[in-house]
């Protein structure tokens, strides 16, 4: 079987490895490149977003079937377009793409099913959310319906930042079309929880919990990020959590189904822990990046298969291991905000067995004469997702960081606290 991959990150890495050890696998293509290829997952070297490049790949190539990662495609509706020219592929249609393409589709769809969730109002218009801002005390959150890559959620402290943000949205128009509507909502206090599902035929399959660490420096402090760091279980879950959960579960189920959504793929639940009471604060519909990095390293059961049974609406059969993984992302110094790329990465050689590591933005140089490989270099923000899997989160954090040791790029930076305990992360 050959598989196409679309997209480039340390989630795809670490999807194409989970789904090479299929021996029914054959080849895992990365659409365009990821720096960590090897003799069985290979770089299709497409161009980014490029529905048509795609297309010409899979007339030439012999695909079975294909994985969608960014949320982009899927909002666009590329599973529709795959199937329709007969192609399997493994996400959820456009219309249930829209619980995460469109923050007040999601937040209608949690309201009418009765999941809890932030108090919140929706405005197409400036004057209407600048009167909007009563209803509100601070900090207030405000966020553009459409995908903007991470980073059209704005936490705004008080009167003056709010209004910046609403300016920025509705007549600096910094969002385009994805800030037409906004949803402002109630600020809920307390620590994220992300629980990554299987979709199949409606019915919901949770995977183990991870916690993301989002903010750029140590102490949950600076810019937020696309995730910097995760722990796979999450350490502050707990059995009542896990009770909330599942009866909130059921509920998406049934919108599912009376909204006839036909949802085949991940659900990402993102959730929110404030004083021992879950809500809902956003779904996305694919894998979570850097959750995958350390949910499928866990995973028992077969990546492949688990994604067949979830194409054939049969039940998905997941089974993660009773262990923990971590992960700490190494970024280039000044991500999320302006960085350099192009530096050689060196000691990769040197990590220890059973160290993971997946490639967020890195690129092989290849000597085009041998066509060997020369070396690896940077080329992204965050640059190498570094995974232990432990019988427990403090040998996993020390394997992580006495690895990273041994790396090294210019300009390579990271957190130093992941897998520590929070004092503000109480259930
Ligand atoms: N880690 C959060 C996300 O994938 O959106």
């Amino acid at each position: 079987m050959n598989i196409l991959i679309i997209g480039n990150g340390g989630r795809e890495h670490a999807i194409a490895e989970a789904l090479s050890k299929n021996k029914e696998t054959k080849r895992v293509y990365i659409s365009t490149h990821n720096g960590g290829a090897n003799n069985k997952i290979l770089n299709a070297g497409l161009p980014n977003h490029n529905i048509e490049s795609i297309d010409n790949f899979l007339k030439n190539t012999q695909i079975d079937l294909v994985v969608v990662g960014p949320e982009q495609y899927l909002s666009e509706g590329i599973i529709d377009h795959l199937e329709s020219k007969g192609i399997k592929a493994f996400g959820p249609r456009k219309s249930a793409a829209r619980l995460e393409s469109s923050k007040a589709f999601a937040k209608e769809f949690m309201e009418k099913y009765q999941i809890p969730t932030a108090k919140y109002f929706q405005y197409d218009n400036y004057d209407a959310a600048l009167a909007g801002l009563h209803e509100f005390g601070y900090p207030v959150v405000i966020k553009a319906d459409g995908l903007c890559g991470g980073k059209g959620v704005s936490i705004c402290q008080n009167k003056k930042e709010a209004v910046q943000a609403l300016t920025d949205i509705f007549h600096n128009r910094i969002f385009g079309d994805q800030g037409a509507e906004i949803v402002m909502e109630q600020f809920l206090s307390g620590f994220e929880a992300s629980l990554l599902c299987f979709v199949s035929g409606n019915k919901i399959y949770p995977f183990d919990t991870a916690m993301d660490y989002k903010k750029i420096y140590d102490n949950d402090l600076g810019p937020n990020t696309g995730g910097v760091g995760c722990i796979s279980p999450n350490p502050y879950w707990t059995a009542d959590l896990d009770q909330q959960s599942n009866e909130i579960i059921r509920k998406i189920e049934r919108g599912l189904a009376a909204e006839k959504l036909e949802f085949t793929g991940i659900l990402f639940i993102g959730y929110l822990v404030e004083n021992g009471k879950l809500y809902v604060l956003e779904f996305n519909t694919r894998f979570g990046d850097p959750e995958t990095e350390v949910l499928l390293p866990r995973l028992q059961s077969d990546l492949l298969t688990n994604m067949m049974q979830a194409i054939e609406g049969k039940p998905v059969e997941l089974d993660f291991a009773e262990n923990v993984a971590m992960t700490t992302i190494l970024v280039s110094q000044g991500y999320p905000g302006k960085y350099e790329t192009g530096y050689e990465i060196t000691g990769l050689d040197l990590v220890d067995p059973g160290i993971l590591v997946y490639h967020n933005g890195t690129k092989q140089i290849i000597d085009p004469i041998s066509d060997q490989k020369v070396k690896i270099v940077t080329n992204g923000g965050r640059v190498l997702s570094i995974v232990a899997v432990k019988d427990n989160l403090e040998a996993a954090r020390q394997a992580v960081y006495n690895n990273i040791d041994r790396i090294h790029f210019d300009n390579m930076s990271y957190r130093t606290d992941i897998g520590k305990i929070m004092a503000n992360y109480k259930s």
